[in-house]
């Protein structure tokens, strides 16, 4: 099986550059800058470590671990943080750390933009669990579908294609035995942690944006654009999708011309929802 597109280094490079700028998130950056020293900090899903370097930017701390899936993302990210003896990675899944007596030590935990790609519902308590009482939890950059691409192609066909992409790329998604993903996460996200008991410190929109300014693209973002349509595309070539939804290939493939030649002309505008909150474990 190949890869899902999300753990693909070049797109995680690129999204952190472009996409998860923190000026998305300039307020809740500025709550955790004002408490500046965490004593551990456990960053979950942290594929190559992109989101490391803007916790290093932002707070110190005694100790921080890595924690991924990807064996190949945690390499990746060793070799990045050799500078710093406080960070750590290790290859953990958080289903595994169901079963386990995780110890509560960590006074913060991240998982960026990592929530859409598990089973909410299973994995909030584990990292409920491993934070300490009164301690933070931080969940920048939720996915939450429909993506929008303008200009229109056609209104059914782009709803389709985004519906197959979230539905072959986000949600169904292997792991551990059973289908793990949710393409409305951010949109699920208050809700779920609420519920687990954990108290809202601050909610917001930070959906990524890209459009033509000035009247052109950078060539990263040129890059990104053509990467996300392809995203798209590929999704929706995949066999498992119902006839039903199946959009032709005469179809697929002239939304695909049409859109990476928008990229090239400069007129297209992509637009992903997303929300981030902190929050906190109360006590
Ligand atoms: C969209 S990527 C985000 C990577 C990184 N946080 C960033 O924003 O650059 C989601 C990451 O979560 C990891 N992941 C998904 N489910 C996981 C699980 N159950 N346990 C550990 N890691 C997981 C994936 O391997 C992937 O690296």
């Amino acid at each position: 099986m190949t890869d899902p597109f999300y753990q693909e280094i070049r797109w995680l490079e690129l999204k952190l550059k472009i996409l998860d700028t923190p000026a998305y998130s300039s307020f809740i950056h500025s709550i955790l800058a004002e408490k500046r020293h965490f004593s551990h900090i456990l960053e979950c899903g942290t594929g190559a470590g992109d989101f490391v370097t803007i916790l290093e930017k932002l707070v110190t701390f005694d100790s921080l671990t890595g924690i991924d899936r990807d064996a190949r993302l945690i390499g990746r990210a060793r070799e990045r943080f050799t500078h710093n003896p406080r960070i750590h990675f290790k290859i953990s899944d958080l289903e595994d750390m169901k079963k386990l007596e995780v110890p509560q030590e960590f006074d913060l935990v991240t998982g960026h933009a990592l929530l859409e790609h598990t089973c909410m519902a299973d994995i909030i308590p584990v990292l409920k669990n491993c934070c300490k009482v009164g301690g933070f939890l931080y969940f920048p950059h939720n996915y939450m579908s429909p993506t929008i691409f303008e200009p229109v192609f056609d209104p059914v066909i782009d709803r389709q294609i985004i519906r197959n992409f979230d539905a072959f790329s986000i949600e169904n998604q292997p792991n551990k035995e059973k289908l793990v993903g949710n393409s409305r996460c951010g949109a699920n996200i208050y809700t779920s942690l609420v519920e687990s008991g954990l108290e809202v410190i601050h909610y917001q929109c930070t959906d990524w944006l890209l459009y033509p300014k000035n009247g052109g693209y950078t060539e990263e973002e040129s890059e990104i654009l053509r990467m996300l349509v392809n995203f798209f595309y590929n999704a929706n070539k995949n066999p498992q999708i119902p006839s039903s939804d199946r959009i032709s290939d005469k179809i697929l493939n002239e939304w695909h011309w049409t859109r990476l030649s928008q990229v090239e002309e400069n007129k297209l505008v992509y637009l992903c929802p997303q929300t981030s909150i902190l929050v906190r474990r109360p006590g």
